[in-house]
């Protein structure tokens, strides 16, 4: 039986959320950076000064639904249909209530987040409530150009399309769905030829798994043939939606073959890093995987953000769950609660079952830490020190 949190806040307890719409000027772009600026100091603080540094994150993680139209072998979103999801209604007041606390940016992600009818309807909300920076993860599937158009109009700025292999062959298998790819590569192309594509961030989210990490050089050579970046989600199977054995099977990956593709990797980027990921992403990356010890930086992504999940649940980060749900208080409070503190403080020190979720966030944000692991790889890849292996 799991033990009841004791979720404390200052304060007079809880207080039940109410709907507040208040339309907003959109955020400017120097109060955004100044604000970006704040977190990425806090953080340097918190490492290195103040331990129980309470941080305001200022992103938000929005998971509009955890159903979806797929069924990919490293989620386990589809195994069963999630009931007793946000309303609309309920997802406005999120919504309001982020924009009143100052949030940058809002990730619209699930599950499949354009299954819902009204997702082009809860962003636009956002970006009439100041909030400027607006992403979806998609699966592509219902990227149809006039759903890109809404998508763009309601004030998207940038999308993550999943992309898991460089052929259908590879693709459809861990999609669970024969033509997905097919169907993925034409929306993503479309989205590319819109005349406003320029003002687009247009990334390809590859999830490196056992059955394709041997495609990552292809991977790399398509990133260059469509002019989008390549972004590399590490499999993992300790947050929610990839606990399972058979995801845990998929992140057991032979160490002398991930190396060397990872090895062509490097000779790519150094050949010409256009739309590659940075060389410290690929240095992480073995870590992840447990060939070598992690790399010891501080999980300034579970400071950045804050998890609502499809049924309110909000809080946690990506391998914690959240106790507390929005139905039943205010997300200021939520965040000013003693378990959030007290758990976000634990999480920042990656006291924590560890994912590779938004890694690179963590070594964007601490680059002494990053420029060290890279120059520990080049050491090991010239044979001045030795390889320490974990599993292989
Ligand atoms: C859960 S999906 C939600 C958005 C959308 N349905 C999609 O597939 O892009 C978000 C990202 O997680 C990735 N993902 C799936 N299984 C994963 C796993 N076991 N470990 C890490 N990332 C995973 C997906 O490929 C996708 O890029
Ligand atoms: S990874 Fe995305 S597309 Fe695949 S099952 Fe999970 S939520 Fe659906
Ligand atoms: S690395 Fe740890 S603290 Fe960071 S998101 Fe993953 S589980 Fe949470």
């Amino acid at each position: 039986m799991s033990t009841p949190v004791q979720i404390g806040r200052k304060g007079d307890g809880p207080r039940v959320p109410e709907f507040v719409h208040v339309p907003r000027e959109p955020m400017s772009a120097a109060t955004r950076t100044a604000r970006l600026g704040r977190f990425v100091a806090s953080t340097w603080i918190k490492r290195h000064i103040k331990p129980d540094l309470h941080i305001q994150p200022i992103a938000a993680e929005l998971f509009l639904t955890d159903n979806c139209n797929l069924k990919c072998i490293s989620c386990t979103c589809w195994h069963e249909s999630t009931l007793g999801e946000l309303s609309t209604e309920e997802w406005l007041s999120v919504v309001d209530q982020l924009a009143q606390l100052g949030f940058i940016k809002l990730n619209f992600t699930g599950g499949e987040s354009l299954i819902r009818r009204d997702a082009v309807r809860i962003i636009a909300h956002a970006r009439d409530a100041g909030i400027t920076d607006l992403h979806v993860n998609t699966n592509g599937l219902l990227l149809t150009p006039e759903r890109a158009e809404e998508l763009v109009q309601a004030g998207v700025r940038s999308f993550n399309i999943s992309i898991d292999g460089p052929t259908s062959d590879v693709h459809d298998p861990i999609r669970g769905q024969e033509g997905a790819y097919d169907t993925t590569i034409k929306h993503l192309k479309l989205v590319k030829q819109r005349p406003d594509a320029d003002s687009l961030a247009v990334r390809m989210n590859f999830t490196v798994l056992k059955d394709n990490h041997h495609h990552l050089p292809a991977m790399a050579a398509l990133a260059k043939e469509l002019g989008v970046d390549l972004y590399l989600n590490l499999g993992t199977d300790t947050t929610f939606m990839f606990r399972s054995q058979s995801i845990s099977e998929q992140t057991e990956i032979d160490g002398d073959s991930l190396r060397a593709v990872l090895a062509k990797m490097t000779a790519l980027v150094e050949q010409d890093p256009t739309h590659l990921p940075p060389q410290r992403e690929l240095d992480y990356i073995p870590g992840h995987f447990e060939l070598e010890p992690k790399v010891d930086v501080p999980c300034v992504e579970s400071q950045l953000k804050l998890m609502i999940r499809s049924t309110g649940e909000t809080g946690g980060c990506w391998g914690h769950d959240a106790v507390v749900n929005v139905r039943n208080m205010l997300i200021a409070d939520i965040i000013d609660t003693a378990h959030y503190r007290k758990e976000h403080e634990r999480l920042f020190a990656k006291d924590c079952v560890e994912c590779g979720s938004n890694y690179a966030v963590n070594l964007r944000t601490q680059p002494a830490t990053a420029a060290s692991v890279t120059v520990k790889s080049i050491l090991q890849k010239t044979g001045r020190v030795r390889r320490e292996r974990g599993r292989t």
